[in-house]
């Protein structure tokens, strides 16, 4: 049980727990006390004293240790001579704040005058005008007029580049700190911070590209003036011009909850058009925050290279058709191929999309098949997060093992929880070949070699099974002092959640890797439990909704391309991702490619769709955690149709009868799939109160991240029974002697479909390119810079070869989605293009 006081505040009764801020209690009870430098999410500084209020204690007899009484009966309460931070004062028994008096107005007064001094006249102008609480504040509480004289003011930078993502205002600086506790604090990327002092103190990016974080648009929301503004809003709207919608990330498998604001312009003929994406509260997934790709990625859905109309192939050339035509056409070849059709999907699609495609191909007697290289979503879907998980309550109670995955570059969200987890004093044990930032907060690191990753996790069962008498993997495999640790560590946990990637792995290995993870969670009694389970760090936001429906991956995309006589490929680009499948994807059958850009896939197919993007549609996607979540449709193109809607019409086409309505195909989708029964889009969009209250009127208080109204998403049940125990396939990973491995790793800003149309984002997409460790250098005696090439899939590719200690021996590591196809480990030999460096 907590310990609780209660307290008096403006005259409402409030009980709360020990340690609670007094502007917080406040909160519990609708009051809201003005903050500027106190954030809910992070820890009180007490700069700004902008929440003064007076506060008074009840006297004690010393003698006694009792409250002294008034005449009549009520305690004596005994106010300090000044004015105290609400935001840094902790709450006590039978304490009474008043922040109504005119002692606190007078304060509150006081600063505001204080900090206008220096601050410009901008409202007119200000991003921030209209959300931004300095200006809120001092209609509330401000003064007049000032008795400061304003030709003293500072005049300091406008419209400075922090970097090319976030501009600075510096005039407009009230120096609360919250953008550099932000950043040093919760992203750990202290990659800002304040120079020089008193009224010349600015905040400067220290970094080299500036303000080089993830995280740095959350700076933006938590800004309590128009000083950080993002590059793609600064001028654009004011805020009361914009209307908003719900939606949810599309980028990777956390599912962050977007707020998309939206502005009708008279330069789109009048329609909405999307100006800023900001984060939505869902303390069960984002809290308040979303990382910058997320922010910022949206704007491919603007691209001008967008497909607007169906494609079709004639004498060699893809040309323009009507939509009735296309899909008479692509039915009729369908209906031909019966069981010879693919459907090649990704989780891009929705469950909507993804469930109709299923119903098509297989009503048809043809096969459906996940695009992806990474698989085990089928064990995640049996023992997966148990019911009411929440990655903000693990402590010191729990461990979190998270092995091949660069957890921020692949989810970046879910590194901040993580990271928060093991400031809370949760144990984190991080297992990957070489270095990551999360290994920061790690107890322990596992550190194997490439291709060992699934036999790391079972050397931890087994060094655990001759104390526990577990069961031991087959093979047994001897683990070194580091893995005894860890074993000893999991064999204590109260609560065990695993996180596994796809860092160095195809398809075999991810999948053995995800069956030791299940076994581990088994053996140690950590499955069907809260706060306990698997979680797949997938490269897309909807593979586990995939493995939910049924898709599974298939390991030969060429010979399926082969095989098939008719082939639906849907948002997925094999030939981009593998140019040696080009010939395949050439010589197939019937090749129809639905999209939103003319991929490699789609310049050699036979029909090409263009399909919707996730803010012209709505749907559903399954994150990690297993949390379906609703997004909803933001702007209107009114040439194309959704995924799910095309697949409708070609199935109407074929005889079959599927719906062309989400929220139908929803309900049959639910009615059909176990993990879904029961599920319904009214559930989805349930919301409760979430701790802590932001995105009221009271902007001062939580930023500009929205509250959530639209839905905060169901947890899919785990199945009644826990899998029982099969020891996985370990692919042998076979090096040549003395060749240089090749190994895949993923990185947050690539050259995948949305990124690479996202302009604002370009800057940051690094060019192609390898990093080897110095004794790989050393052996062909290259330089830091040079060009070199090598051979893979039989395309051979020059690229830029970097050298990092942090690459283990003889590796070397080339990131997913560059334009080079490298799904798994192999081996490669490198030669020098140029010696000197580019
Ligand atoms: S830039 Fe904004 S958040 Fe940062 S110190 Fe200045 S006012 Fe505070
Ligand atoms: S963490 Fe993932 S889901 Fe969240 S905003 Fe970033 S890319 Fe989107
Ligand atoms: S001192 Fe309390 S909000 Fe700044």
């Amino acid at each position: 049980m907590e310990n609780l006081v209660s307290l008096t505040i403006d005259g409402k009764q409030v009980t709360v727990p020990t340690g609670t801020l007094i502007v917080n209690a406040a909160k519990k009870i609708g009051i809201d006390i003005p903050v500027f430098c106190y954030h809910p999410k992070m820890e009180p500084v007490g700069m700004c004293r902008q929440c003064l209020v007076e506060v008074g204690r009840p006297v004690i007899n010393r003698a006694t240790g009792q409250p002294l009484l008034e005449a009549d009966g009520m305690p004596k309460i005994q106010f300090g001579a000044k004015l105290e931070t609400a935001c840094t004062t902790p709450v006590s028994e039978g304490m009474v704040v008043i922040g109504t008096s005119e002692k606190a107005a007078r304060g509150r007064k006081d600063i505001l005058e204080f900090l206008l001094t220096s601050h410009p006249l901008d409202c007119p102008i200000c991003d921030k005008g209209g959300e931004c609480p300095l200006q809120n504040l001092t209609l509330l509480y401000g003064p007049g007029e000032s008795r400061f004289i304003y030709d003293e003011k500072m005049r300091l930078a406008k419209h400075y580049p922090l970097g090319e993502l976030i501009y600075l205002d510096r005039e407009r600086c009230i120096q609360c700190g919250r953008c550099v506790r932000f950043q040093t604090d919760i992203a750990d990327d202290p990659v800002i911070g304040f120079f020089n002092r008193g009224r010349s103190m600015e905040i400067i990016s220290t970094s080299d590209p500036g303000f080089d974080s993830y995280y740095s648009g959350n700076t933006t929301d938590i800004c309590p003036v128009g000083a950080l503004t993002t590059a793609d809003f600064r001028f654009q709207a004011r805020p009361w011009e914009l209307c908003s919608t719900a939606s949810i990330c599309p980028h990777c498998p956390v599912g962050c909850n977007l707020t998309i604001n939206l502005r009708r312009e008279a330069s789109a003929n009048g329609d909405l058009v999307i100006k800023r994406i900001l984060p939505r509260q869902n303390e069960l997934v984002n809290e308040i925050w979303i990382c910058d790709k997320g922010r910022f990625g949206y704007h491919y859905t603007e691209s001008a290279q967008r497909l607007t109309q169906p494609l079709v192939r004639r004498d060699g050339e893809l040309v323009a058709i009507g939509w009735d035509e296309v899909l008479s056409y692509v039915a009729e070849n369908f209906t031909h191929a019966g069981k010879n059709l693919l459907a090649l999907a990704s989780g891009r699609l929705s469950n909507e999309d993804l469930f109709s495609l299923n119903e098509l191909s297989t009503g048809l007697g043809g096969h459906s098949a996940l695009y992806t290289h990474m698989a085990g979503g089928d064990l995640v879907a049996q023992l997966g997060v148990g019911n009411g998980t929440n990655l903000s309550n693990l402590g010191e109670d729990s461990v979190i093992l998270v092995v091949a995955s660069d957890l921020e570059e692949e989810a970046p969200i879910w590194w901040l929880r993580v990271k928060q987890a093991a400031e809370r004093g949760a144990t984190l044990i991080v297992a990957n070949p070489r270095p990551s930032k999360l290994e920061r907060f790690a107890s322990q690191v596992l550190r194997y070699s490439y291709g060992s990753e699934a036999t790391t996790i079972l050397a931890v069962i087994n060094a655990m099974s001759a104390k526990q008498n577990f069961p031991k993997a087959p093979k047994f495999q001897q683990g070194g002092e580091v893995v005894k640790t860890a074993a000893e560590i999991i064999t204590k946990a109260a609560n065990l959640i695993v996180f596994y990637g796809s860092e160095g792995m195809g398809l075999e290995a991810s999948q053995a890797l995800a069956q030791s993870c299940a076994n581990l969670l088994v053996v140690t009694n950590h499955a069907h439990r809260k706060n306990n389970g698997l979680i797949a760090v997938w490269p897309r936001a909807n593979d586990q909704g995939a493995w939910e429906l049924g898709y599974r991956p298939l390991l030969n995309l060429k010979d399926a391309f082969q095989q098939f006589e008719a082939i639906y490929v849907a948002g997925a680009d094999p030939v981009g991702d593998n140019p040696s499948l080009a010939e395949a994807v050439r010589d197939a059958g019937f090749v129809v490619v639905q999209d939103l850009f003319l991929t490699e896939t789609a310049k050699l197919a036979d029909v090409v769709l263009p399909t919707q993007p996730f803010t012209e549609r709505e749907g559903t996607f399954t994150s990690g955690e297993r949390r379906v979540q609703r997004f909803y449709p933001t702007v209107v193109h009114a040439e194309l149709r959704p995924d799910y809607a095309i697949i409708a019409n070609i199935s109407k086409l074929a005889g079959l009868n599927l719906e062309d309505s989400a929220l139908r195909i929803f309900n049959r989708l639910a009615a059909k799939v176990p993990a879904f029964n029961g599920l319904s889009y009214r559930q989805l969009a349930e919301v409760s109160e979430q701790w802590p209250i932001i995105g009221r009127s009271d902007l001062y208080y939580g930023g500009t991240s929205y509250a959530n109204a639209q839905g905060l998403g169901v947890h899919l049940e785990l199945p009644a029974q826990i899998p029982s125990l099969t020891w996985p396939n370990v692919p042998e990973l076979n090096l040549p002697e003395g060749a240089i491995l090749a190994v895949p790793i993923t990185i947050l800003y690539d050259r995948g479909q949305t990124i690479y149309h996202s302009q604002l984002l370009h800057r940051r997409i690094p060019p192609a390119h390898i990093a080897v460790h110095p004794d790989v250098a050393q052996r062909l005696s290259i330089t830091d810079g040079t060009m070199v090439n090598f051979v893979l899939e039989g395309t051979p590719f020059e690229v830029i070869l970097h050298i990092s200690e942090q690459v283990p021996p003889g590796v070397a590591i080339l990131p997913r989605s560059l334009g080079m196809p490298i799904n798994s480990p192999v081996p490669i030999e490198l030669k020098v293009v140029k010696e000197e460096p580019v």
